[in-house]
């Protein structure tokens, strides 16, 4: 179906986030606290329902805290069926136009045909998890 050609195409960059839904950001962030980790940048999405919190490691991984803020947030399905987890794995891209014309030829299914707006300015789009089994966030930063 696919061919590696096509996928190349994508042209992933590097890991950007790993992100685990929360019911309570305040709260996931004391427990987090306890690995160390502070949360930097906070951010309510208003388009998605959501308020995101990053914690940075080292400056360099960081995971996003998703916590949903109204009741009709795909985040509060999320919570009942599967409980505070692995949410998405996030692969920035340069160019997202461009990144979704590729998944598009390749035929893979998308949760976003036109990107999105995403944290600190940057534009998003997510892959269906039943590619790869996760939710694929791709982020071209600001
Ligand atoms: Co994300």
């Amino acid at each position: 179906m696919n061919s590696p050609s096509e996928l190349d195409c994508l042209q992933l960059g590097p890991l950007d986030h790993v992100a685990v839904a929360v019911r309570d950001i305040d709260t996931a962030a004391k427990r987090y606290s306890a690995l160390g980790l502070r949360i930097g940048h906070r951010e309510q999405v208003g388009d998605q329902g959501v308020e995101v919190a990053f914690l940075e490691a080292d400056g360099t991984a960081t995971l996003e805290l998703v916590c949903p803020t109204s009741p009709d947030s795909p985040i509060v399905a999320f919570l009942d069926r599967r409980g505070e987890s692995l949410h998405h794995i996030c692969f920035r891209v340069e160019d997202i136009d461009a990144a979704l014309a590729a998944a598009r030829r390749a035929e893979l299914r998308l949760i976003d045909d036109v990107p999105r707006a995403g944290a600190k300015g940057s534009r998003i789009a997510f892959i269906h998890p039943e590619v790869t089994g996760v939710l694929i966030e791709l982020k071209q930063p600001a």
